[in-house]
C-alpha cells in the first residue's frame, strides 16, 4: 500500500477498532478483540508498513509498545466526538446539540453542543457487564451466543414491572417500566432458563444505560440521545431496550451507523488531516 494510507486505531478495554484509508477515502473498518492484540499488531505492521498511524483509547499505550514504531496519539474523547460528528453528517443528521452515550466495556456520556463537548457522566454498567454477568450466571462466554440466546428469552419470571406491583390497580407511572430488575425472581420461583436470564441481563444493562442517559439529557437541556459502542453490534435486543426505555422516559434515541468506530475514525481523521 502506498504512503498515502492513514490508519486510526482505538484500542479499548475489550475490542481494538481500526479505520483505514487514504484522505480522500474510501474508509475501511476492522475490529479485533484485545486478547488478540498480537494478531492486530502483526496485521498493522504487514498491511500498513508505510501508513501514518494515530492511536487512541485506554489501551493505546499498550498497542504502541507492541507496535515498535512511530504513531501519533489523540485523547479518546476528542477522537470519539470528531468521529461521531462525521458519521452523523454522513448519515444526513443535522442535530448539533445532543447527548452521546458510548456503551463500550463501560459506559461514558458526553454532551455535545455545537463546537463544545463535555463529559457529563457514565456508569460502570456496560457491555462488559453483559459479558461478565452472562459468564457468571449461565456460563455463556461467547458474545454472539449471548446475544442470540438473549433474544429468545422472556424476562417475565425474573424482572418485576410496575404493573406487577400494582396488580390491576392503575399505577401512577407507566406499568411497563421495570420496578426492579431481577426483583421478581425470588417471588415467582424464578427462571433459570439461560435464554431468560440473558434477556434480563440485557434488560438490566439497557435500562440502566438509558436511564442514566435520560437524566443527563435532562440536566443538559437536550432531548436527543445518540448511542454508540460495540455493545450494540448485532444486538437488536439491546437497541430495542435502550430505544424503548429512552422514549418511555421522554427523550429521543438514535443509533449512529458505524458508531462503534467513532474513536478509530476520529484518530484516522487526525492523521489524514480531515
Ligand atoms: N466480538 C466481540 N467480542 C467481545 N465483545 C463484543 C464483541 N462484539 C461486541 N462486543 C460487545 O462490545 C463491548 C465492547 O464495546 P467497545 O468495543 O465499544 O468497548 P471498548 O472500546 O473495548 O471499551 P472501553 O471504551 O470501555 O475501553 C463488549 O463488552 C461486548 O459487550
Ligand atoms: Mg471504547
Amino acid at each position: 500500500l502506498g504512503g498515502n494510507m492513514h490508519l486510526g486505531i482505538d484500542a479499548g478495554g475489550t475490542l481494538i477498532k481500526m479505520a483505514y484509508g487514504p484522505p480522500e477515502g474510501p474508509i475501511g473498518y476492522r475490529s479485533v478483540p484485545i486478547v488478540r492484540l498480537d494478531e492486530a499488531v502483526r496485521w498493522v505492521n504487514e498491511r500498513f508498513a508505510d501508513a501514518a498511524l494515530c492511536l487512541t483509547g485506554g489501551r493505546a499505550n499498550l498497542f504502541r509498545e507492541r507496535l515498535g514504531r512511530d504513531a501519533g496519539d489523540l485523547v479518546e474523547f476528542e477522537a470519539t466526538v470528531s468521529g461521531v460528528k462525521r458519521l452523523l453528517a454522513e448519515s444526513g443528521e443535522t442535530e448539533t446539540s445532543f447527548l452521546l452515550t458510548n456503551v463500550g466495556t463501560g459506559t461514558s456520556i458526553h454532551y455535545i453542543d455545537g463546537g463544545g463537548h463535555y463529559r457529563v457522566g457514565g456508569t460502570g454498567v456496560g457491555g462488559g457487564t453483559m459479558i461478565g454477568l452472562s459468564a457468571m450466571t449461565t456460563g455463556v462466554v461467547d458474545y454472539g451466543e449471548l446475544v442470540r440466546r438473549a433474544s429468545e428469552g422472556s424476562r417475565d419470571l425474573i424482572d418485576l414491572t410496575v404493573s406487577h406491583i400494582y396488580e390491576g390497580a392503575t399505577p401512577p407511572i407507566p406499568g411497563e417500566l421495570t420496578a426492579s430488575n431481577f426483583g421478581r425472581w425470588l417471588a415467582t420461583g424464578g427462571s433459570r432458563r439461560t435464554e431468560d436470564v440473558l434477556a434480563s441481563i440485557v434488560g438490566l444493562v439497557g435500562e440502566t444505560v438509558a436511564t442514566v442517559s435520560v437524566h443527563a439529557a435532562g440536566q443538559c437541556g437536550v432531548k436527543r440521545v445518540f448511542y454508540i459502542g460495540s455493545s450494540f453490534l448485532q444486538n437488536e435486543l439491546l437497541r430495542r431496550v435502550v430505544a424503548g426505555y429512552t422514549e418511555l422516559r421522554g427523550a429521543k434515541a438514535g443509533f449512529v451507523p458505524h458508531g462503534e468506530y467513532s474513536g478509530a475514525l476520529g484518530a484516522w481523521m487526525s492523521t489524514a488531516g480531515k
